[in-house]
């Protein structure tokens, strides 16, 4: 059987899976690479170092194949920015998705474009991360650069030109520059000549599954590859995280708790929150789109609090503690915002916090408020998401969240949604793998890619008793944020240097 290979750019490091078109994963190998943060809030990486990590995971994997490879797809980290001159070189490194540098542009955006407008057609609001600010703040802060800059890449789209020497981009990605026009799922003319920014340094942009280039010969050859392998768009490593557990219909989410939680839920039509809150992006499956919930410090929150404990108490010993301890953590809340907050509050000066505290807590009631207090970021944004018509109707967990049964069942009784989990989850770089086999002419569609993906026997259904309880600590929860606003900003201001 030919197999597919999956390559995700991530920012630890890039991960290549072969899949065969079965849909069973036959190797594996992952290359790490470092993260620079020369300034606090700066986060940095030199493209070459993804693409050297990507030859090298991808060498391993192709070493350990029977089969010949029939397709490569291509997913990683969004919002990123590469820049690279007439020669194409790369001029500095890449400024990353998490990067915070970018605030006074993203305040010039909205002045110039209109904050209706901009989230109108390209479903955001100028939000530091994106790519589009960053452009702006190489214009402002690195002129020299800025004069020299031909080209602007996301991650993985780099890693494709140096891959297949193709400039080309998918809609989904491309939905975190802030320059994609939503309906059109192209470059936005208006808001490309409202920046000042030219057209042509952009990529092309496709679809998820549609075939952007084939292996260079020279790479290609190098890496073991055949000539000539097709290689898909692909997509950011949310929507392509989603293919993977077929998230590719109305009705479905998916909640991921890894190092940020992260809520996605599949839209037939582009669904933009008037107020910005959650993300609306272009699915990796053609014409479609997705809205999505981004809580930055999710498991982050809990692996920050096991470091604080010391490095000898595992994860399961601090989590089984916390299932002993009553739901409602006998009335103790936290408020999980230890690098500011994404959705709902859209504030880098948010602040975290346990409110409730009394000399009855112990460690145990701690963590499991925190959990708590994790899902409940999350469960905001899945009301946004139902206040704007999204259909929510099963939940399938992913991330470091399906695997332990506490995060399982805080999910269901929070949510109030029966939570499912795939039987094989292998993240974005399945995904890729499978849209690929599309590309390659293994699958009819994604949706066909989507019918080898299998659920687990094991669904947790919501207890009405629970999720009463957490209903009424949801409500304390809510109002903490607006409540205690402007202290935590006075105390981002005392902090500052
Ligand atoms: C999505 C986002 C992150 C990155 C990191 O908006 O910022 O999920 O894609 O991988």
């Amino acid at each position: 059987m030919a197999v597919l290979l999956g390559v995700d750019v991530g920012t630890t490091g890039a991960r290549v899976v072969g899949v065969e078109t079965g849909g069973a994963v036959v190797a594996d190998a992952s290359e790490g690479y470092g993260l620079a943060a020369p300034r606090p809030g700066w986060a940095e990486q030199d493209p070459e170092d993804w693409w050297t990590a990507t030859q090298r995971a991808l060498e391993k994997v192709i070493g350990e194949l029977d089969d010949e490879v029939a397709g490569i797809g291509l997913t990683g980290q969004m919002h990123g920015s590469v820049f690279l001159d007439e020669r194409d070189d790369v001029i500095r490194p890449a400024l990353l998705w998490n990067d915070q540098r970018t605030e006074a542009q993203c305040v010039a955006i909205t002045e110039r474009v209109g904050a209706d407008r901009l989230i109108a057609v390209t479903g955001n609001p100028a939000l530091t991360g994106f790519q589009a600010p960053k452009i702006l703040w190489l214009r402002d802060e690195e002129p020299d650069h800025y004069a020299r800059v031909r080209r602007v890449l996301l991650p993985k789209d780099f890693v494709r030109y140096r891959l297949t020497g193709e400039l080309a981009t998918d809609a989904s990605d491309a939905s975190g520059t802030l320059l994609l026009d939503m309906g059109e799922r192209n470059w936005s003319p208006e808001i490309l000549e409202a920046l000042d920014i030219p057209a042509a340094w952009l990529p092309q942009v496709f679809e998820g599954p549609e075939t952007t280039g084939r292996a260079a010969t020279g790479p290609a050859r190098s890496l073991g590859l055949p000539a000539g392998v097709p290689v898909a768009a692909g997509g950011g490593d949310n929507a392509v995280a989603a293919v993977g557990t077929g998230i590719v219909k109305a009705g479905l989410l998916s909640s991921s708790i890894g190092t940020s939680g992260v809520l996605f839920a599949h839209t037939a039509e582009f669904t933009p929150d008037p107020t910005g809150r959650i993300h609306a992006f272009c699915h990796a499956v053609p014409g479609e789109y997705h809205v999505m919930a981004v809580t930055l410090s999710a498991g982050g929150s809990l692996g920050w609090w096991r470091n604080l404990l010391g490095g000898d108490v595992t994860y399961d010993e601090l989590v089984g503690a916390a299932a002993n301890v009553p739901p409602g953590s006998e009335g103790l809340v936290f408020l999980p915002y230890l690098s500011g907050e994404r959705t709902p509050h859209l504030d880098p000066s948010a602040r975290g916090a346990w409110f409730g505290l009394t000399s009855r807590h112990t460690r145990a009631h701690l963590t499991r408020a925190l959990m708590e207090g994790v899902v409940f970021s999350l469960k905001q944004g899945l009301e946004i998401m139902q206040s704007l018509g999204v259909s929510c109707d099963e939940v399938r967990a992913t991330g470091g969240g399906a695997r332990n049964p506490l995060w399982r069942s805080l999910q269901a009784d929070i949510y109030g949604l029966p939570i499912h989990r795939t039987n094989a989850e292998e993240g974005p770089a399945y995904g890729a793998a499978l849209l690929a086999g599309v590309a390659a002419g293994a699958y009819r569609d994604v949706a066909d890619a989507c019918s080898r993906i299998t659920l687990h026997d094991d669904v947790v259904l919501p207890d009405r008793a629970r999720s009463g309880v957490y209903g009424e600590l949801y409500d304390v929860y809510a109002r903490l944020y607006p409540q205690t606003h402007d202290q935590m900003e006075r105390l981002t201001t005392l902090a500052s240097p």
